[in-house]
């Protein structure tokens, strides 16, 4: 399928609607976007301007996303809608219910929850059999991977669809067979993140020391050679035998980390708030941004390939 001609409706302008409204206009849809801060729709256009200029994408292709004042506004006539709005799920709740009264009746409802199942979002829904997790990573415009989420209610052709208009607009989605909370991503990502901060209150080592390790060596690797391929790489028999000496060491705690909870507590909530488990100066945050941005450019297969129309 083409996205060309595809209606498209983003409710919430914030980091990921705008990243992912820029997405569809570049495949060639027709994207409206919803917020009801009247800075983050009046900035749109030129965030998403901003993010063109340095992918040197045409700038014209902003025309494409039209800032609306209103939800129905946004998603009349959209086939595709995507909720991006703060991970609230009362929030998303509201949003839910109130896209089912002014879409059409088969318009699919995704949203871009980070963990919240999609069966707890779309419970009671009056359009539960359309709503579907489509769950993207930031920056959206240049991280492939879409994760597709259907729950015990949504249609199947729901599902397939979603997958299919994902990859028209040049991403790479993978479906989710069990709507978890979390789904793959992220859980593996928390996996992570878990050992890290316990590694941290332990004392094993300082908060620079842990992203060099990941940095300079697993995460190296890993747009190129995945966990699983690896395991079969360096033999089973291997793995088996790490994770036997292993895995009761690792921590298993399911409350966030105590250094976690006092940093947040004393207001140390990182960049932006100037310190969190490191220090944040003035210009820190975008460097750190703009060598992501680098760096997901240079990875090899990690640019989207489709060219504007
Ligand atoms: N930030 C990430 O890396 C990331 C990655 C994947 C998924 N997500 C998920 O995407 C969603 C949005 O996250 P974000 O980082 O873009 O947040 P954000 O705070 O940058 O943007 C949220 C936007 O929603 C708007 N909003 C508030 N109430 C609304 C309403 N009733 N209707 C429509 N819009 C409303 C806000 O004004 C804001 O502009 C969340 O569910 C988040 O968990 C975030």
């Amino acid at each position: 399928m083409s996205v060309q001609r595809l209606s498209v409706g983003i409710v919430g302008a914030g980091l990921m609607g705008h990243g992912i409204a820029q997405v569809f206009a570049v495949a060639g849809a027709k994207v409206r976007v919803f917020d009801p801060s009247p800075e983050a729709l009046g900035s749109l256009r030129l965030r998403v301007a901003s993010n063109f200029l340095a992918l040197g994408l045409p700038l014209d292709l902003v025309e494409a996303i039209e800032p609306v004042d209103s939800i129905s506004a946004a998603v009349a006539s959209a086939s595709l809608i995507i909720e991006a709005a703060p991970e609230d799920i009362a929030l998303k709740r509201k949003i839910f219910a109130e896209l089912a009264e002014c879409t059409d009746a088969d318009a699919i409802l995704a949203s871009n929850t980070s963990v919240i199942s999609i069966g707890e979002i779309a419970a009671d829904q009056a359009a539960a059999n359309r709503i579907v997790g489509t769950h993207w990573w930031n920056p959206p415009y240049l991280v492939p991977l879409v994760e597709v989420i259907g729950h015990g209610a949504t249609d199947q052709g729901v599902v397939a669809r979603t997958m299919t208009m994902l990859t028209a607009a040049g991403k790479t989605p993978v479906h989710v067979r069990r709507d978890i909370p979390g789904f793959v991503g992220n859980r593996l990502q928390h996996a992570m993140w878990r050992e890290a901060l316990a590694l941290l209150d332990a004392g094993v080592c300082d908060p620079e020391t842990i992203d060099t390790v990941v940095r300079s060596g697993f995460g190296a690797r890993l747009a190129a050679i995945g966990p699983i391929e690896n395991a079969d790489l360096v033999g089973l028999d291997l793995t088996e035998a790490i994770h036997s000496y292993l895995l009761p060491h690792l921590d298993a705690s399911t409350e966030p980390a105590a250094g976690l909870r006092e940093r947040v507590s004393r207001g140390e909530l990182g960049a932006k708030s100037g310190r969190g488990y490191l220090d944040w100066e003035e210009g820190d945050a975008d460097a750190a941004r703009d060598r992501m941005v680098a760096q997901l450019r240079r990875a090899e297969n990690l640019l989207t390939t489709w060219k504007p129309s």
